[in-house]
């Protein structure tokens, strides 16, 4: 074959190439258990899946097909073809298959069918050169028997003259754990039977009414590529995930990635470089509509964290990431500068969220990765994005005492920004009103009965819809948790001890917190649940496990390395406004098969649907029980399938009480409602700068004038998507940047100071 060796010898000069040029692209990472670098490739096979070589002759190759052998392929051999219509073919057992092979400027399209279904068309060609690269996977196919064939077309998009080749290095088959077979095989629904026998406590207690106003659904499309550990909507089309570095399926410069952006409309990923380790980070919108990342873990050697692959220390990272509306979510990406852009002090487990002036308060955490927090690892203090001067903290972190008085499960506080501009914050069993401006804490009554609402008994909370009619007096919702004794040796805590099944919400203004948190019941002992504000002002409950704690790795009797078990399954739906008693109700009669337990996330889309994405209790992606999940489902509330609203002619911005107008077609009706939504930015059931703020509005025939929320307490400048109800159907969400769109005050001095006065504090 002259092609065939002409190509041969094109490789070896490519080969000769590298060699001379040692990837310098990519250092800093060392395989578990050494200390000694090595390259961080996406070929990787996962606890539970199985690797089977280019040269098993379980893969069966028609057509003309050449043999190369080199110590760069997997298994020292590859296979390669350039004649159009040859093929692999490959029977196996399994949920999701991956192919790995060579790209470069020689490759080109080949055809994949599953089960004799065209799914794909791989291009294999690329401008860099690179071997043992993932080129396709599938993950969402049920347990059981499939057959991959893959064609090669011969051809290159744009270049019909070109033959082009395709190459296989390697297959690789997840095969599926016995949760998801147990989970998809019973569709017994819920209040009558837990699917994996739950312990009496966390089995659901109350037989609860559907919700019966039409019909939910829930499908299941698309995968998250790196796994979805925090997740933040970004515009009308995308939203932004952020994993810590592992195995990632995604790759991004020739490695996994552990950042992508999700396509919510085509479910098309785009992969994004990140410098250091964002696990994990939080993550707020400044007022200027700029997403940071914050926070993270550092570069650990050896085989301690998920680490061990890191590139850069993440403890003090600042990430910035500018507003992003491209369609296509192309030119979009974070920015890190180690030494002008950074924290004061190491965080791991922090919340952050924006306040009243538009800038990121940054709070507690810990100054070392590990796992439930103490005092020797505490970081009890807050601090600014961009650094504030506050009774001359000049930029430095500043104490808060309630952060040591909640040791020691009081990672990833719950904080909200309320509209006197002071926050709630909780933690552990406590919680407290915080006026940042005068540096006061004015502490509230504590969570009641025992549970304790955070990271690593989570529970989750939202801020209650504000709304001119109540004068937006701010509620807190905090619902899940868990009672389990945070002071006890983690190897002496069980995966089976019940979570707490306990809602309670209190009305923040003096006879409010008078008369304390009001108790609820969930239908359903959980934590770590998500609960999403849906336009309506109905609050949707998801994810979550019914026993065990969160995290990895710690627990006496983990499952796989999960530190918790009983995923629960059903999602809820609670409406604040209802009277007590008659809060809950199931979300029709969905019901999902995928267990998402620690490092789930939800949030509600600009279409208005429930995306739902996560579940990682593993220290890198892993296909065992409970596995890294990279499937997306979507629940779909019944107003999806009604005559909605159609707004058109609204405005980008939203000034501070100004008066904006837009116009009304599609469905219309008696009952508007305007719902100014903050999506939030989600992990570890957390859902910073959750809100919902109804706005004051008049409709005359097809126009709606809106009045925009009277100051930043009310809606803290930045951006937020709006959506017009019509008797109780919302429009789609459309992005508005509220307030004048100005960065956050800056003080040039106090952040020189802050650099000066701090350093990158590595080790304690
Ligand atoms: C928003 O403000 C931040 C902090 O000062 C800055 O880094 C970012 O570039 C600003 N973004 C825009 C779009 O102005």
């Amino acid at each position: 074959m002259p092609r065939s060796l002409l190509y041969l010898v094109f490789l070896f000069t490519l080969a000769l190439f590298a060699i001379a040029k040692k990837e310098k692209a990519w250092s800093g990472h060392t395989p578990p258990g050494s200390d000694k670098p090595a390259p961080f490739t996406p070929y990787w096979v996962p606890e539970g899946a199985k690797s089977y070589d280019s040269s098993s002759p379980l893969i069966h190759y028609s057509g003309k097909w050449v043999e190369s052998f080199s110590s760069h392929y997997i298994q020292k051999s590859i296979r390669m073809t350039a004649f159009p219509k040859a093929s692999a073919k490959f029977s196996f057992s399994g949920t999701g298959i991956e192919w790995f092979g060579n790209i470069d400027t020689s490759h080109g399209v080949s055809k994949v069918y599953i089960d004799d279904q065209h799914v794909q068309d791989v291009n294999q060609y690329s401008t860099s050169s690179r071997k043992q690269q993932r080129v396709f996977w599938k993950y969402d196919l049920s347990p059981g028997k499939h057959t991959i064939k893959i064609v090669n077309t011969g051809k290159r998009p744009g270049d019909p003259k070109t033959t082009t080749f395709a190459s296989l290095d390697a297959l690789i088959v997840m095969r599926a754990p016995e949760s998801r077979q147990d989970a998809s095989s019973d569709q017994t629904p819920i209040a009558q039977h837990n699917p994996i026998a739950a312990p009496d406590a966390a089995r659901p207690r109350v037989l609860l009414a559907q919700d019966t106003q039409g019909d939910w659904s829930l499908t299941q499309k698309g995968s998250t590529g790196v796994h979805a550990m925090q997740l933040a909507v970004i515009s009308e089309s995308h939203a932004i995930i952020v994993d810590k570095v592992e195995h990632n399926p995604l790759t991004v410069d020739g490695h996994p990635a552990w950042a992508a952006l999700y396509n919510l409309k085509t479910h098309a990923l785009v992969p994004l470089r990140v410098d250091s380790n964002s696990f994990c980070a939080g993550g707020s919108f400044l007022g200027n509509g700029t997403l940071v990342n914050v926070g993270g873990n550092e570069v650990i050697k050896g085989f301690t964290a998920s680490a061990d692959f890191g590139y850069m220390d993440g403890m003090q990272a600042v990430r910035i990431f500018e507003p992003c509306d491209a369609e296509d979510g192309s030119g979009c990406g974070f920015y890190e500068h180690h030494t002008r852009l950074r924290l004061a002090s190491p965080r791991w487990y922090n919340t952050v969220v924006r306040i009243s002036d538009g800038s990121a308060m940054i709070i507690g955490g810990c100054k070392r990765g590990g796992y439930i927090n103490d005092a020797t690892v505490n970081n009890p203090t807050l601090e600014y994005f961009p650094p504030k001067n506050i009774h001359g903290s000049n930029g430095l972190p500043i104490h808060l005492p309630f952060l040591v008085d909640t040791l020691n499960a009081n990672l990833f506080p719950i904080v909200f920004s309320l509209p006197d501009g002071k926050l709630f914050m909780a933690a552990n069993q406590g919680a407290m009103i915080y006026d940042w401006q005068n540096n006061q804490e004015r502490r509230l009554p504590g969570i009641p009965n025992g549970v304790r609402i955070t990271y690593p008994m989570a529970g989750t909370a939202l801020l209650l819809p504000l709304s001119p009619e109540n004068g937006y007096t701010p509620e807190i919702l905090v619902c899940g948790g868990s009672t389990v004794d945070d002071f006890k040796k983690p190897e002496d805590i069980s995966s089976q001890e019940p979570a707490s099944a306990q809602c309670v919400r209190m009305v923040l203004h003096d006879q409010g917190i008078n008369a304390g948190w009001e108790v609820e019941q969930l239908p359903e002992a959980r934590h770590m649940p998500d609960a999403v504000l849906l336009p309506t002002g109905e609050v949707f409950i998801v994810n979550g496990a019914g026993t065990g704690v969160s995290g990895y790795g710690n627990v006496g009797d983990q499952i796989g390395k999960s530190n918790a078990d009983h995923p629960t399954l059903t999602p809820l739906l609670y409406n604040p406004s209802a009277p007590r008693g008659s809060r809950f109700k199931t979300a029709g009669s969905i019901r999902s098969d995928i267990p998402r337990m620690y490092h789930s996330v939800a949030t509600l889309t600009p279409e208005g649907t429930v995306m739902i994405a996560g579940s990682n209790p593993n220290l890198d992606r892993s296909e065992v029980m409970y596995g890294t999940e990279y499937r997306v489902e979507w629940a779909s509330p019944p107003y999806m399938t009604q005559e909605r609203p159609v707004i058109s002619g609204m405005p980008s911005r939203m000034g501070f009480g100004q008066e904006v107008r837009a116009h009304l077609g599609g469905r219309r009706g008696t009952n508007y409602k305007v719902a100014l939504m903050d999506l939030g930015f989600v992990t570890h059931a957390v859902h910073a700068n959750s809100r919902l703020v109804y706005l004051v509005n008049e409709v005359h025939g097809d126009a709606i004038a809106i009045k925009g929320p009277p100051n930043g307490g009310v809606y803290p400048p930045g951006p937020a998507f709006i959506y017009i109800l019509v008797d109780g159907v919302p429009s789609v969400g459309h992005k508005v940047l509220v307030g004048d769109g100005a960065s956050p005050p800056a003080d040039e001095r106090v952040r020189e100071s802050m650099l000066k006065e701090t350093t990158v504090d590595k080790h304690l």
